[in-house]
């Protein structure tokens, strides 16, 4: 049984104030984390504060990026080593925003995964439609190639332990939701590409995740796909009530 993961994505949204205020209206009000799985991917000004306020509440404080290299002269860059080292557990790798604006390639992506395992850190990569490439060899068949890229080098002991995201570049953002048929497509498609590229095993244990428009009213429906294990929220994450009524839904 994959446990339920609900992580919220601020993206560049809040202040530190902001952050810590969203922590502690969440006070005692949270499912155990046995049951749900919920986290808050903030910028990285906020993630250190926010540690220290989350004390005991079952909610993970995730980033939203982290660098190629375990450590380094990399001027302006934060590091897995540094983000470990501090208490976060999870990051957010190859966001589709990231690609669009900053270029991220699969290379990028591929050196970020490997030096956030090297720290110890659950990188959470995030993918999306473009990867799907369809393959007519007598059979149609679908090859996540930007996914197999980016997990290029990461052993059958490792990437059990890695959570995917599938977030279809045309429901991010624009309060068009994936019809759940489809969310539900991509996250097997995942699923498959996984099975194929290590084995059946690890494709099950892998938690894979939705986003793209996720909101109170169609949650419970995207939850309800046998392949999706979660969800990644942007705008209607900023809202402690609307957080808290999306993770009771699940
Ligand atoms: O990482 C999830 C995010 O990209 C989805 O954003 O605003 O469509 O929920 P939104």
């Amino acid at each position: 049984m994959r446990k339920p993961f609900v992580v919220a994505n601020w993206k560049m949204h809040k202040s530190v104030d902001e952050a810590l205020d969203f922590i502690r209206s969440l006070q005692g009000r949270l499912p155990d984390a046995d049951l749900v799985e919920c986290g808050v991917a903030a910028n990285f000004l906020a993630l250190y504060p926010m540690l220290q306020e989350v004390k005991g509440q079952p909610l993970e404080i995730i980033s939203q990026n982290a660098y190629a290299e375990y450590e380094g002269a990399y001027t302006g860059e934060v590091s897995p080593k540094a983000l470990a080292d501090a208490g976060i557990n999870y990051a957010l790798l190859g966001h589709i925003e990231r690609r669009k604006l900053f270029n991220e390639t699969d290379d990028l992506v591929n050196r970020k995964v490997i030096a956030t395992l090297q720290a110890g850190m659950t990188p959470i990569i995030c993918t999306d439609e473009t990867m799907i490439q369809k393959e007519f060899s007598g059979s149609v068949h679908y090859v996540f190639e930007q996914l197999i890229n980016v997990l290029r080098g990461v052993s059958f002991d490792q990437v059990k332990n890695i959570i995917i995201s599938y977030e279809p570049s045309w429901a991010v953002g624009v309060g068009q939701h994936a019809n759940p048929n489809l969310a539900e497509e991509g996250c097997r498609l995942i699923r498959q590409t996984i099975a194929d590229s290590y084995s059946y095993e690890v494709a099950d244990k892998i938690r894979i995740l939705y986003g793209g428009s996720v909101n109170p009213e169609n949650i419970k429906q995207i939850m309800n796909k046998p392949d999706i294990d979660g969800v990644l929220i942007g705008r209607a994450s900023l809202d402690t009530d609307n957080f808290l009524s999306m993770i009771n839904t699940v």
